[in-house]
């Protein structure tokens, strides 16, 4: 319908491209003010008339189409009323027809590679690593679902002076079976026990800075505790992607890139970048506002920024993405503008597709939250604790429920992620329990009961496969919902551009919000079989849309609850 609009306008708007139109058409806040409204503000000047006039002579022009039941101008907007039925019917028949509503092949044949997670091993996975876990865990659903290729990345914080440091605290003061016992916890202390007594001696620090260029060159009993250190981060962050349900294609982690960060100095000095400062090899880029990009330190050993300028021309290489995208804390976005900058100044003309993709912090209201000693607050920590709190409400409010485990984790979990990806993600999330567990909140939890409703009013209406007749589905509250309907597979791309998945989030509220005032309005399970097939068929629809829409939060849907 909004298509058809477009024409029309197009064809009567001559100041304005077809595309104009398209952004400039909204849906009016109310449904007695039309289904779609075309504002005329941005015509007054080539038109040299008022925009109440111009939206006059447009509303006139725009009368007598059979698709239109009213064309109205009210205050410089011109408003479209469309027919109803044949509104519903397009609608119904656009979900029929499309094997996965809402997808679509815009990225056939293009590839992105999504870098997030990307933890740093023989430290806890914090609370930030999960809403880089989380948002990039929904980007991949999103760009899947318009049909790219998406290739997921752990860049794991692998490799750096600070494994020299840990090394040599391991050997000083630590133990085998400590360090399996206890895994990341005992190595943090490690860690932190070093910085104490290096406070003091300062020789500890050339000891650990020698001990990393001595992993670098391949030193055989370093590399040995190095990849222990590593197997045992990794298996527990294995745990937290396993109550996640996350994956990835490459656990490709700083450390890979070792043995490629030579080729790009080399390639930075033949196009002379490079210039020495204080002893550290880095490219200047005072010219673009940022500090220089430090490329080799003194002692030649590579750094954060040389292992992700190899990353990125590994990934070309293998992957020839047509974007790539970085998901992390704010606090990095001096770092990828340098490094991007440097790709930039390198010639490559995919430096465009490169897209750091920040977000807010995390903290806790009141921040009663179990954590171990240290007060750090270990990720895996939270979301058991949700899916514990979970199983209480469950307990409580419905102890006979089947597979209440089950539940409890989809639940527990759905809660977390849906507190994380609300709000656009530049903005600050906090953990609050009442308000994230509260089921009649603007929660996840709430969504998914919305779909719990759905499944139960199906199985007491039972068989669903009846026609659905359009002509029955034209009150305010059933159109409503299927407007929302309609919305689905825009939201979907509008989530892509924006790389902004609290578009998806904020869109399951409001199919919430418009499921429930069909519920309330429309009896569903009514003696007329056509207007009870009709209504269910309705439910069956929202219930899947649903469903998809949560599935691209990384949201799982229980039926029962
Ligand atoms: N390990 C880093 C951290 O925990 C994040 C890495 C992000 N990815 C990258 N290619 N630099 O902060």
């Amino acid at each position: 319908m909004k298509n058809k609009i477009i024409d029309l306008l197009a064809a009567h708007v001559d100041a304005l491209t077809r595309q104009d139109i398209a952004g400039l058409i909204e849906i009016p806040p109310k449904a007695d003010m039309g289904d779609f409204a075309f504002p005329c503000f941005r015509l007054a000047k080539a038109y040299r008339k008022s925009p109440a006039l111009i939206a006059g002579d447009l509303a006139q022009a725009c009368s007598g189409e059979s698709f239109l039941s009213e064309v109205k101008a009210v205050g410089g907007y011109v408003n479209f009323y469309v027919d109803k039925q044949q509104y519903v019917k397009q609608i119904l028949d656009t979900v029929s027809s499309s094997p996965s509503y809402g997808s679509s092949d815009q990225g056939k044949g293009q590839t992105i590679c999504i870098d997030y997670s990307s933890p740093n091993v023989a430290k806890n996975f914090h609370i930030g690593h999960l809403r880089t876990t989380i948002i990039g865990n929904s980007l991949y659903k999103i760009f899947s679902k318009l049909g790219y290729k998406v290739v997921r990345i752990n860049h794991l914080g692998d490799w750096g002076t600070q494994f020299g440091k840990l090394i040599v605290a391991y050997k000083k003061w630590g133990s085998k079976e400590e360090v399996e016992e206890r895994g990341i916890q005992e190595l943090m202390e490690l860690y932190v026990r070093f910085h104490k007594e290096a406070e003091k001696d300062d020789s500890l620090n050339d000891e650990g800075r020698a001990a990393f260029a001595a992993l670098e060159q391949g030193n055989e009993e370093y590399l040995a505790i190095w990849k222990w250190f590593v197997d045992i981060s990794l298996k527990e962050f294995m745990r937290i992607y396993k109550i996640l349900d996350i994956d990835f294609d490459a656990y490709t982690g700083e450390s890979f890139y070792r043995d490629k960060t030579a080729e790009v100095v080399q390639l930075l000095k033949d196009k002379n970048l490079l210039v020495e400062s204080q002893g550290a090899e880095v490219v200047p880029l005072d010219d673009y506002d940022m500090p220089p990009c430090i490329v080799a330190k003194t002692d030649g050993s590579s750094i954060y920024a040389t292992r992700d300028l190899a990353a990125i021309l590994y990934r070309k290489r293998t992957y020839d993405f047509s974007k790539c995208l970085y998901v992390t804390g704010l606090e990095q976005k001096l770092h990828f503008s340098q490094v991007f900058k440097v790709i930039d100044l390198m010639g490559y003309d995919f430096a465009g597709d490169l897209v750091h993709i920040p977000y807010g912090l995390v903290s806790l209201k009141n921040g009663k939250l179990s954590s171990r000693e240290g007060n750090v607050i270990f990720a895996e920590d939270l979301l058991r604790e949700s899916i514990q709190k979970t199983t209480d409400i469950i307990n409580k409010k419905n102890p006979d429920l089947e597979n209440k485990e089950e539940v409890a984790q989809e639940v527990g979990i759905g809660a977390i992620i849906f507190n994380d990806l609300y709000n656009q993600r530049i903005k600050d999330v906090t953990f609050d329990w009442n308000k994230l567990l509260n089921f009649d909140g603007e929660t996840g939890p709430y969504v998914q009961y919305t779909y719990v409703r759905c499944c139960s009013v199906l199985r007491k209406v039972g068989d669903v496969s009846g026609v659905m007749e359009p002509s029955l589905l034209t009150d305010a509250a059933s159109l409503a919902l299927l407007k929302e309907i309609d919305r689905f597979p825009q939201v979907v791309k509008d989530a892509a551009d924006r790389y902004e998945p609290s578009v998806i989030a904020r869109y399951s509220m409001d199919l919430a919000h418009a499921f429930s005032r069909f519920y309330q309005e429309c009896q569903i399970n009514v003696e007329d079989e056509k207007l009870k097939a009709s209504r269910a068929g309705l439910v069956k629809i929202t219930a899947s849309v649903l469903k998809d829409a949560l599935a691209l939060l990384g949201m799982k849907c229980p039926e029962q609850m």
